[in-house]
């Protein structure tokens, strides 16, 4: 079954709504970017944080999946360091590092300098936004924005950082200025969401791609507070709301009373499983691991058509990876997998 641009349209929103769907949609984290050579070709000579400072190269990255693949979502072409880069923070992001900051946050006076955003300091975005959704033709645009831990380790680390540990010795030692920062960071996010809506973004994903480093108990009292603001903030705006981090198995029923509509699921917890700890009331979007793209492709089809049978067990089902697209992963492969789970999944 060739699945067109016009039915593919509704399925994304209704599923994260949990309504019935002509088939399970399906969109990947990290779509657009290094595995594709259109990407790396539009990136040359550009700096990343320059790249999401430009309409036009925006849109042309958000558009070069969809192009390619039958997904039945864009994501805004962005970073979530881009917001706190626009309030003035010293940052860059380093090829093959990730974000760096110049001068870490480690006290009050740092924390203070994390002024709040208005749409004023993103008129790009507001701008790529709204051409996006001229080009994309009914297809929904996910706009996106960090969630409070994961942008909180990478100002209090100063950069990527395997164990959290400053940033842990702040949440669990100085739970004042922690939540000080905390709340300033969802501020941040919110009005970056907002800012993403009100010029036509469809759906909106958080990503707090490193709270699955935080115990559950912790998570309850240092993070959800702030998460649980975030989505409560976004819910007047009626678009649907997601909710993903990475190894968050121990998390997922919290995440589930964070608020969102859909909770994300990396590859460690099959969906039903995952279904059955985030509860009732919540689609999930999942979960094949980006390195079984690797594996031939018998093996692909058969743990995608797994996937697909476990998400039945949620009462909606976004198709992703459990994660980012991996830097090397082959287009033609996803190219298949979109394939794959339209004709799969037809009801
Ligand atoms: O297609 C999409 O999914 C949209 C684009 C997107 C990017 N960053 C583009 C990007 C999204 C949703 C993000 C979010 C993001 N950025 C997250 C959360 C998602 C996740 O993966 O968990 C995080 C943790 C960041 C911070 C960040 N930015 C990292 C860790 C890196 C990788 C550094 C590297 O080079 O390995 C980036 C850079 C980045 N963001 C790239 C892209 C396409 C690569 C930049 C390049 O092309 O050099």
């Amino acid at each position: 079954m060739v699945v067109n641009g016009d039915a593919r349209h509704g399925a994304f929103l209704k599923a994260c709504r949990r309504e019935p769907v002509p088939h399970t949609p399906v969109w990947f984290m990290r779509q657009a970017g290094r595995s594709l050579p259109e990407y790396l070709k539009a990136r040359e000579g550009v700096a990343m944080l320059e790249a999401c400072a430009r309409p036009d190269l925006i849109v042309e990255i958000t558009m070069q999946p969809v192009r390619r693949y039958a997904v039945d979502a864009a994501i805004f072409f962005s970073d979530i360091m881009v917001p706190l880069k626009a309030i003035g923070v010293d940052l860059e992001i380093a090829p093959g590092v990730g974000p760096v900051i110049a001068d870490p946050i480690r006290d009050a006076a740092g924390a203070a300098r994390l002024r709040p955003l208005v749409p004023e300091d993103v008129p790009y975005v507001s701008e790529a936004v709204r051409g996006l959704v001229g080009e994309l033709r009914g297809t929904p645009l996910i706009g996106f924005a960090g969630g409070p831990f994961t942008l909180a380790s990478y100002l209090i680390e100063g950069g990527p950082s395997k164990n959290h540990d400053r940033t842990k010795a702040m949440m669990y030692g100085e739970p004042a200025l922690w939540a000080e920062l905390m709340g300033r960071l969802a501020d941040i996010t919110i009005a970056f969401l907002k800012v993403q809506v009100t010029a036509g973004a469809s759906a909106v994903q958080v990503f707090d791609s490193w709270v699955g480093a935080v115990a559950p108990e912790d998570y309850r009292a240092s993070v959800l507070p702030h998460t649980s603001r975030i989505f409560a903030e976004i819910e007047a705006l009626g678009v649907p709301r997601i909710h993903f981090g990475v190894g968050t198995g121990e998390l997922l029923g919290l995440m589930g009373e964070a608020g969102a509509d859909v909770v994300g699921v990396d590859w460690r917890v099959p969906l039903d499983e995952a279904a059955r700890r985030v509860g009732p009331g919540k689609a999930l979007q999942g979960n094949l691991d980006p390195a079984i793209l690797f594996a031939p492709w018998d093996v692909v089809e058969r743990r995608a058509k797994d996937v697909l049978a476990r998400g039945r067990a949620a009462e909606g089902h976004v198709f992703n990876l459990g994660h980012g697209v991996l830097p090397s992963t082959d287009p033609d492969v996803l190219a298949r997998l979109a394939d794959l789970v339209h004709e799969a999944s037809a009801r």
